[in-house]
C-alpha cells in the first residue's frame, strides 16, 4: 500500500469568493444573485448571508499567510463576476480588478501558484434580470468577462477554470430550487445546463484568444449515484441522475454529445454547431468530491429522482454525506478511462464538514476531519497505484465559510474562523495537511 505520493505533487487549498470574501456593496461590487437569494427570508439556515462572510476582502493578508504557513503549493480562488463587472457586461469596475490583482501578487510573492475560477455560482444579479442562464447572451457576456478578467492576470495565473460544477448551480438553482436563483422546472434546468456549456466553450475560445499558454479547465463534480433498489424505476431514476448530475457537463465538453437519457430531451436546445463550441480539450482536468448517494423515483421531482439518505449506521460528516473513500478511488479510475486519459488530473476540492469546538486550551482537535482526509488521501495514492495519473490535491476549505443555504452551520476550514471576530484559528487538521504538503507520508491503517 503506497504512503508517499510522486514527487512534485501539488498540495493546494480551494476557496470561492461569495462564501469568503463580504465587501459586497464595497469597491465598486455589483450585486450577483446569491446576495439577492441569501436575503430571502427562509433560504438560508438561520436567515445568515455572504455580506461579511469570512471578510476576505480586507483580511486576505493575513490569509495568505495563513495559506504560506500551511506550506501548499498552489492556491484556487475564484474571482466574482459582479467585483469586475457589476452589470455583469459593459463598464469593469477598476477596484475589483485591482483587488484581485493585488491578491494575485501577493499569492505570487510567498511562491503559492494561484489557480483562477471564473464562476463559482454568484452570477451577476443584472444579468439574471436579464434572464439569467437562461439567456443565451449571457454565455456570450461570460466569454468577455473571461477575456477581460486573462488580460489582466493571465501574465501571471496560468491555470484556470471556466467554471466550478456547474452542474450544482444549474440542478439545484434552475431545477430543485434549492440554490440561487431559486428556479424549479425541468426546461429551466435543462437550459442552463446548455447555456452554461455554450459559455463554457465560448468562455475558452475568448481565454485562449488571448494567450495561447494558458492551462484551462472545467471543475467537474462527480457524486456516484447508485439505485436505491433493483426496482426498474429506482434503476431508471439513477440512470437519470448520473446523466443530469454527473454527465451532463463533461459529455459534451470532451466528446460533443449530451449523454442518454437526455440527449433527445436537449435536441431541442441545441442549435446547428453549438457543440463544436461546446466540446474543448481541456488542458488538464479537474475533479471536486465529497460523497456518493442511492437514489430512488420521486415522481415528485422534474426528474423524478429523489436521493436516500444513509441507511443508520453509515459513517457521514456533518453534512450527512456518506464517508466512502472507495467511492472517490472508483470516481477517478472512472474519469480517467472515460474522460481524461492521459490529461494531468487534479482533485480541486475535497474535505467534510464536522462540529469543532474550541477547547480551552484554545485548540481545535478535529480528529474527524483528520481521519476523512487520511481516508480520501488514500485513494488517491490508490488511483496513482492503479495509474491515474492525479498530479495534486487541493482541500476544501482553507477556512471555515458561508456554506450556501447552510450558512455558518456547517465547517470545512482547516483553519477555524470565529464569526463573532472575525478571528482564524489553526485546527489540528491544519497541522496535519502542513506535514503532507511538507512532503510527510500518509500514516495508512
Ligand atoms: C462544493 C462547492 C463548495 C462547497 C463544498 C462543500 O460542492 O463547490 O463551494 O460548498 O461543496
Amino acid at each position: 500500500m503506497a504512503t508517499s505520493f510522486p514527487d512534485g505533487f501539488l498540495w493546494g487549498a480551494s476557496t470561492a469568493a461569495y462564501q469568503i470574501e463580504g465587501a459586497v456593496t464595497e469597491d465598486g461590487r455589483g450585486p450577483s444573485i446569491w446576495d439577492t437569494f441569501s436575503h430571502l427570508p427562509g433560504r438560508i439556515l438561520g436567515d445568515e448571508n455572504g455580506d461579511i462572510a469570512c471578510d476576505h476582502y480586507h483580511r486576505w493578508p493575513q490569509d495568505v499567510a495563513l495559506m504560506s504557513e500551511l506550506g501548499v503549493s498552489a492556491y484556487r480562488l475564484s474571482t466574482a463576476w459582479s467585483r469586475i463587472l457589476p452589470e455583469g457586461r459593459g463598464q469593469p469596475n477598476g477596484k475589483g480588478l485591482e483587488f484581485y490583482d493585488r491578491l494575485v501578487d501577493a499569492i505570487m510573492a510567498t511562491d503559492i501558484e494561484p489557480w483562477i475560477c471564473l464562476y463559482h455560482w454568484d452570477l451577476p444579479q443584472a444579468l439574471e434580470d436579464r434572464g439569467g442562464w437562461q439567456n443565451r447572451d449571457v454565455a456570450s457576456w461570460f466569454a468577455d468577462y473571461a477575456h477581460l478578467t486573462v488580460r489582466r492576470l493571465g501574465d501571471r495565473v496560468k491555470h484556470w477554470a471556466t467554471f466550478n460544477e456547474p452542474n450544482v448551480a444549474s440542478v439545484k438553482g434552475y431545477c430543485d430550487g434549492e440554490h440561487a436563483p431559486g428556479i424549479h422546472g425541468r426546461m429551466t434546468a435543462l437550459k442552463a445546463i446548455h447555456v452554461m456549456n455554450l459559455a463554457h466553450g465560448l468562455g475558452v475560445e475568448a481565454m485562449r484568444s488571448d494567450r495561447a499558454d494558458l492551462l484551462i479547465s472545467n471543475i467537474y463534480n462527480f457524486h456516484p449515484r447508485e439505485p436505491a433498489s433493483e426496482r426498474e424505476e429506482d434503476e431508471t431514476a439513477a440512470l437519470m441522475l448520473d446523466a443530469l448530475w454527473n454527465r451532463s457537463f463533461p459529455d459534451p465538453q470532451i466528446h460533443g454529445r449530451y449523454p442518454e437519457p437526455l440527449a433527445l430531451e436537449m435536441e431541442q436546445l441545441v442549435q446547428s454547431g453549438d457543440l463544436d463550441i461546446i466540446k474543448r480539450k481541456p488542458d488538464y482536468f479537474a475533479i471536486n468530491h465529497y460523497t456518493r448517494s442511492r437514489v430512488r423515483h420521486d415522481p415528485d421531482h422534474p426528474f423524478h429522482v429523489g436521493v436516500v439518505p444513509p441507511s443508520p449506521g453509515t459513517p457521514v460528516t456533518e453534512m450527512g454525506w456518506e464517508i466512502a473513500p472507495e467511492a472517490f478511488r472508483s470516481v477517478m479510475i472512472e474519469a480517467k478511462e472515460r474522460y481524461s486519459g492521459d490529461l494531468p488530473m487534479y482533485i480541486l476540492e475535497n474535505g467534510a464538514a464536522f462540529p469543532d469546538r474550541v477547547e480551552a486550551d484554545d485548540r481545535i482537535r478535529d480528529g474527524q476531519r483528520i481521519a476523512y482526509l487520511r481516508d480520501y488521501l488514500g485513494a488517491v495514492l490508490d488511483a496513482i497505484s492503479a495509474g491515474v495519473p492525479v498530479r495534486g490535491y487541493f482541500v476544501w476549505s482553507l477556512l471555515d465559510n458561508f456554506e450556501w443555504t447552510l450558512g455558518y452551520s456547517r465547517r470545512f476550514g482547516l483553519v477555524y474562523v470565529d464569526y463573532r471576530t472575525l478571528d482564524r484559528r489553526r485546527k489540528d487538521s491544519f497541522h496535519f495537511f502542513a506535514d503532507l504538503a511538507r512532503g510527510a507520508a500518509l500514516e495508512r491503517e
